[in-house]
């Protein structure tokens, strides 16, 4: 008969270090399972708080409707773009600085101030337009056929977008009607005329020959 070694546990000798630590591994892991598992409670959690976090934003920065549109509601920390200004309400606004002389009604003070309404220089060419605003005026001056001789301030320490918004003002007033002048040509004629002093008759009209 052959015999039997080690029936006897008590009398194993130290197991396999490589199965001790299998069975460790093991005993950690579930056994895979067949049909459904309930979904994790944790995983449940998770899915609300991005769908009520999701909900939130959107209900607190997604604006509202309004009766002109959508009006948008700042994101902390970015200020909301001011809205363009109408230059037709700005231009109102810089008038004030015109009408002791040229008058609300646009048409001036007969012999002293010339009219804006229906003048060839506010109708007409915007570059000099532009240009006597920035410069000023000087001297004899012809508008619709009557003489002046008076002086007309510089406009040059008015910011481009100011003296864009007076002129596109001027020129859709009184019943003036004509394309609004841009911030952009301002600039460009202020680079133009740099170093330059006041207008006179002639040298305006040698300036928009
Ligand atoms: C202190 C008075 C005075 C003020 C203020 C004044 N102007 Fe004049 N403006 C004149 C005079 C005077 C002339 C004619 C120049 C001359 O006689 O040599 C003139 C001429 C003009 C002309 C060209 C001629 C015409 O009638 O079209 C324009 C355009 C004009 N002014 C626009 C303006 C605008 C815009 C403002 C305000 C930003 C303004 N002026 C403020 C006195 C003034």
């Amino acid at each position: 008969m052959s015999q039997v070694t080690n029936q006897n546990p008590e009398q194993d000798p130290q197991p396999d270090p490589v199965f001790t630590l299998h069975m460790a591994a093991m005993r950690e892991m579930q056994e895979p399972r067949d049909g459904i598992a309930p979904t994790p409670v944790s995983y449940i959690i998770m899915c609300l708080l991005f769908v009520l976090g999701g909900g939130w934003y959107l209900g607190y920065y997604g604006g509202e409707w309004t009766a002109n549109g959508l009006s948008e509601r700042p994101i902390a920390g970015i200020p909301p773009a001011p809205p363009p200004q109408d230059p037709m309400v700005l231009g109102k606004e810089v008038f004030g600085a015109c009408l002791q002389c040229h008058q609300e009604s646009g048409l001036g003070v007969a012999g002293t101030y010339p009219p804006l309404a229906g003048s060839e220089y506010v109708l007409g060419d915007k570059r000099r337009l532009v240009a006597i605003l920035l410069k000023g005026l000087n001297g004899e001056f012809v508008v619709k056929g009557n003489t002046y001789n008076s002086q007309m301030p510089a406009w040059e320490i008015r910011e481009d977008e100011e003296i864009a918004a007076v002129l596109t003002y001027i020129r859709n007033s009184w019943g003036n009607k004509a394309d609004a002048v841009s911030k952009d040509l301002v600039t460009a004629v202020r680079k133009e005329t740099a170093g330059r002093g006041e207008w006179r008759a002639a040298t305006l009209a040698e300036f928009a020959k």
